[in-house]
Parts: C-alpha cells; structure tokens; sequence
C-alpha cells in the first residue's frame, strides 16, 4: 500500500472511531438500534419459509420430514392441510406484526440517535468556533460556521448510521443468506455470487462520479449561503448602490448552479443503480433458468425455488449497499476530517499549563518591548515600551492605522506579542488564566456591537446579574438615559439586528453603559465618542472622568478633546511610541501632537452650541417616567 493510501485508510479509520464516540455518548439508544437491526435481519431470514410451507406441504402435498411433522402437532395440534393452511396464515400475521413493531423502535431509537449525535457534534463545534481567534473569524465567512454548525455537524451521524451501522447489517444479513442458500443448493448459491465482481466493476467506476457529484452539491450550496449571508449583512449598501438587481442575478445564478449540481448527482445515482439493478435482473433470470431446470427435474423442490428467489433479492440488496455507503462514508469522512481539525486545533490565544487567576490589585499595566503584526514581516507595533501607573488614564493617539486598536487588543489577549510581554500588577498576561484577565477588563470597542434583544438585556450584557437600578445608573452615566426615555418602550425597546433600529452615537453610549456596569478594574474605551455631538461628548467626558478614578482607563480617540485631560498621551507613529507626556507638555514640545491639536482642537464648537437647545444629555439627571 502506498503512503497516501495507509495515510487515508488511517485518517479513514480514524474519523469512524471518532464518529463512533458521537454514538457512545448516547450508547441506549445505540444499543436499541443495534438490537432492532439485529431481529430485523432474523426476522428477514424467516420471511420466506411459510410460503415454502404453503407450496410444499400444503399444495404440493409433499411429507414434512418427521422432526418438523412432530413440532407442527405439538406447537399447533396438527398437520392437516387445512391446520397448516391456518399456521401459516398465522406465521404470516405475526410475522408482519413483529416486523412493523421491530420498524417502529427502529425509527424512534435511529431517530433519537441521529437527532442527539447532531446536537452533540454542533454543540461541540460551536463551542470550539467560539474560542477561535480573532484573525480567524476576521477570515471566515459567517455562513461558512454557519454551514459548519448546522449541516456539517451531521457528518458523524452520517458515518455511524448511514454507513456503519448499514454496512454491519448487510454484512450480517449477507452472510447468514449465503448460508441458508449454500444449504438449499451449493451451485444455485455459487451461480448467485458470480455477478459480485461486475457490481464491484460499476461502484470502481462509479466512485468518482459519485464522489464528485457530492462534492459539487456542497461547494455551490456554499456559495449559495454565502452569497445570501453576505447580501442581508452589507443591505443599506445594497440598497444604497442600487445593487440588488445585480444581487438577484448573481442569486439566480448561484441557484441554478446548485439545481445543476443536483441534476447531475442524481444522473449519477440513477446510471450507478440501473446498472447494479441489471447485474440482480440478470442473475435473478440465471438462477431462475437453472432452479426451473432442476425443479423440472425434480432436484430441487418448487418451495425452496420459491424461497431461493425471495432470499436472493435480499441477497443483492445488502451487497449494493455496502458498495453504495463507500462514497458516503468518504464524504462524511472528507467532512469529518475538517471538523475533527477545528474540535482539535489548538487556539493560539488560550490558558497555558498552570496559569493562574489574574490578581489586580493595582491596575498598573507595563507593555515591554511589545512588536506584533498581523502578518509575517509586516510588524504593526514594534519594540514599544510603555507604562500605565494604577489609576492613570493613558490616551492613545495615531493616524489611521496607527494600530491603536492592535494595541489595546493585546492587552485583552485577543493576539499574543509576537516579542515582548504585556503586564498586569507584575504578571505577565501569558500566564494567567484568560477568562480571569477579560474580566478585568471593561471594553467599548470601536464598533459598537449591539444585540437585537432589549436596551436593558444589551447593557446588561456587561454584568447578568445587575437589577434595574445598576442598568439605568450605568445608562445615565453613559449620557444615554435620556435618549432611553424617549424611546416609546424606554428600556425595553428592542433594537434591531445590530442595534440597527439606532443612531451611531446612540449605540456609542449604549456599549460605553455596557461597559461601565462591568464595572471593571481596568477600562478600555476605543473612540467611544466618535459619533457623538461635541456636547453631549463634554457631559459624557466630565462622566467618565468621574467613573475613570480608581481605574486604569486607556482611551482613543481622533477628537484631542476626548483625550486632553489624560494623565498621559501616548502618539503613535510607525509602529513605535513616537511621542509621549501631558498635554501641555506635547503643545509645548511642538511635535506631532501639536500638529493635531493645530488641526483638530476646537472643531465644531460652534457646531455643539447651536445643537445644545436639543441635547438629550440635558434630561439625563432626571428619571425617566
Ligand atoms: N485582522 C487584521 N488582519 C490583518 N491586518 C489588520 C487586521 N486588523 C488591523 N490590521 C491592520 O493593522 C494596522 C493597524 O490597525 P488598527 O486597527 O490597530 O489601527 P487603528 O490605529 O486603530 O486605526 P483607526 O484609527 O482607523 O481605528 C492597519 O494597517 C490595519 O490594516
Ligand atoms: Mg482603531
């Protein structure tokens, strides 16, 4: 065997014993389906014999041999025609009886079965996509984990019960028919076998089609998702570019491209089973040619001819399916491999050996010769080497893609430094645990993310546990209670997909709300005031400023207003801490701090003043009715 081939049977090998964990997990039901599989399979085995019974003993007259004659009077109290005619009317109906009661338990339990190893495996992969980094959500489309959740995760259940459990049963099925028909005639039961290497012939031939025709089915209903998932996300600038036209086209396209896909498979699937249908048609006509001969002949009785028949349709039936749950199982296996990869790949980002609960007693924050990029060679941040003291609020200033968000990312873990260390009260953030650090640590990112559950569900995303009071304490320090209380149902105004349903700013102070109920020992707020009017960012300000003391705050921001009474003001500029002090002290150095300050200071003044009269902060102080 090459080594790809031993690498893929082993990889093969491996995901089927992966797979077959998923079933453990739920080992009553699998055990149940196991057990009614089983007595199918025996219960199929006695199909056949009270038609012999009916044409042999009872129509054709012949003698029963003396054991059987014996048990039909002790079972049934006699052996007349007309009392066997009635024993197999009665095998019959209890026969059917058996076989519907076997297929119900058999449906509920496989039902269960597949429907909990589903639910398992999502639940798993979830979980799992949740901790991935931050560079690998920024890559994955949110319909491919969308795929991955909802139809991938079938892929283990696929495995164990469409290809497994099938390939045991017809195996157990397909020899225990060989069996009885080796025993009703070796050369009948020979002859039965010989179209075995043409069915082997077509599935070797078929493989790759059928193979293909899955794969193709997948890729273009990806692209299907991918394409809706991306059009609803990016709607207002659709809508705004007229595009939805091109949008339905491009829809239409990916639609029939999966309709073409489909058409095709089932091409395939119907060549490949007219094909194994001719080898049963062909056989079937053989042995029947044959067995007509011998039973002419008296060789070979007209009851076991007919059961010869019937046990040879059932013969076929096992065969093709083994041979037709290869593909399957290389698909779902294909499949599996990748989400085995995701359940198993190890997040950069994640506790190390040991780590221990972060202690901030302090909040005093050392980032040492810190140098990390998101791609290789391309350094965002370099060598750079700052401290915050406990209590201090550090402002973060830098052109455009200065990397002021890279660098309060690190200081969250949401990357590692690629050199250097970032510290917390003298520990290095690396080695403590990672749930323990983000608590610490109050957020409002750049974009406010909002959830379309209530304004009092979305604050209290900060803290579950926080009443009423605390969420409206936290909005009014956040300047948004008065927006709040205009809203016809107050707190408990839903906001839309996103916080859609609200302005910018709004959702601005919302995330900052969010944030302050945190109430955490260090706080991070990137550009919290960006959409806001001067004014309100004033009241806001003159809040925070309040709310900062005690706290290691950084802030961001573009607006020098934002950031002139922090204790220290870090400039960025390529990649390094270009410059750094107090206000006062960067004006009067007339670096590139006070080029911004030139630029930006006292912009919209005027601005704000006309805009006071409606200002929303005004009603902050008071309750909302
Ligand atoms: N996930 C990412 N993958 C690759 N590059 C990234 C990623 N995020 C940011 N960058 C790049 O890193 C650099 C710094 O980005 P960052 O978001 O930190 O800038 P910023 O100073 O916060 O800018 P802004 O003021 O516009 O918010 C930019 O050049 C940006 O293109
Ligand atoms: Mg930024």
């Amino acid at each position: 065997m090459s080594d790809a081939k031993a690498k893929q049977c082993l990889s093969l090998l491996t995901v089927c014993r992966w797979a077959i964990n998923y079933a453990l997990r739920r080992y009553c039901l699998l055990l149940a389906v196991i057990g009614s599989r089983v007595a199918g399979v025996g219960l199929d085995m006695l199909k056949p014999w009270p038609l012999v019974f009916l044409v042999d003993y009872v129509l054709r007259g012949r003698h029963m041999p003396p054991y059987l004659e014996r048990m039909v009077v002790e079972l049934w109290g006699g052996a007349s025609p007309s009392s066997l005619i009635s024993l197999v009317v009665a095998l019959t109906v209890v026969m059917f009886v058996l076989g519907w009661l076997l297929n119900l338990a058999d449906s509920y339990a496989f039902l269960c079965l597949r429907q909990a190893m589903n639910n398992e495996l999502a639940g798993d992969i979830f979980y799992q996509l949740q901790q991935r980094s931050m560079q690998f959500h920024a890559h994955a489309a949110v319909a491919e984990n969308m795929r991955r959740i909802t139809s991938d995760s079938t892929c283990a259940s696929t495995i164990v019960l469409d290809a497994l459990l099938p390939a045991g049963t017809s195996t157990l099925s397909l020899v225990t028919i060989f069996a009885i028909l080796w025993r009703m005639d070796p050369v009948l039961a020979a002859l039965s076998l010989t179209v075995v290497p043409y069915m082997v012939l077509v599935l070797n031939r078929f493989a790759e089609p059928l193979k293909k025709g899955i794969d193709d089915m997948y890729v273009q209903d990806k692209r299907l998702y991918t394409l809706v998932e991306q059009s609803f996300r990016t709607i207002p600038v659709v809508q705004a570019f007229c595009r939805e036209n091109w949008n339905v086209a491009r829809f239409r396209q990916s639609a029939r491209a999966v309709l073409g896909a489909n058409m095709a498979r089932n091409r395939t699937n119907r060549q490949f089973g007219a094909l194994m249908g001719l080898a049963t048609a062909v056989s079937s006509a053989g042995i029947l040619w044959i067995g007509g001969q011998k039973a002419l002949a008296g060789t070979v009785s007209v009851g076991i001819l007919i059961a010869f028949l019937s046990y040879l349709g059932s013969l076929y039936k096992p065969i093709e399916k083994i041979l037709r749950t290869a593909p399957t199982v290389q698909d779902a296996a294909n499949r599996a491999v990748y989400i085995w990869e995701i359940l198993r790949s190890e997040t950069h980002v994640r506790d190390n050996r040991g780590a221990k609960r972060l202690q901030v007693l302090q909040g005093h924050v050392v980032f040492k010769n810190v140098t990390f990029g998101y791609d290789v060679g391309h350094p965002v941040l370099q060598t750079l080497t700052f401290e915050a003291l406990p209590g201090q609020t550090v402002a973060l200033v830098g052109a455009t893609g200065a990397g002021k968000t890279t660098l309060v990312s690190l200081l969250a873990r949401f990357f590692d430094p690629w050199e250097g260390a970032v510290l917390i009260d003298d520990q290095d953030i690396r080695h403590v645990q990672l749930k323990s650090l983000r608590n610490s640590i109050a957020f409002v990112l750049q974009e406010p993310f909002l959830f379309p559950v209530s304004i009092a569900e979305n604050i209290a995303y900060g803290d579950p546990s926080a009443i009423f009071s605390q969420i409206e304490s936290a909005a009014r320090a956040a300047n948004a209670n008065g927006f709040i209380c205009k809203l016809a149902a107050g707190y408990n105004t839903i906001v839309g997909e996103r916080g859609a349903t609200l302005s910018r700013g709004e959702r601005q102070r919302i995330s900052i709300a969010r944030a302050l109920l945190k109430n955490a020992p260090i706080l991070v707020l990137d550009e919290p005031t960006s959409a806001l009017d001067t004014e309100t960012e004033q009241y806001l300000l003159r809040d925070l400023r309040r709310l900062r003391q005690g706290r290691t705050t950084f802030i961001i921001a573009h607006r020098l207003s934002t950031i002139r009474h922090a204790d220290v003001i870090l400039v960025l500029g390529n990649g390094r801490i270009a410059e750094s002090g107090t206000h006062d002290q960067l004006v009067a150095r007339g670096g590139i701090y006070a080029g911004f300050y030139d630029l930006r200071f006292g912009e919209k003044v005027a601005l704000a003043k006309t805009l006071r009269s409606v200002h929303d902060g005004a009603t902050d102080a008071s309750a909302c009715s």
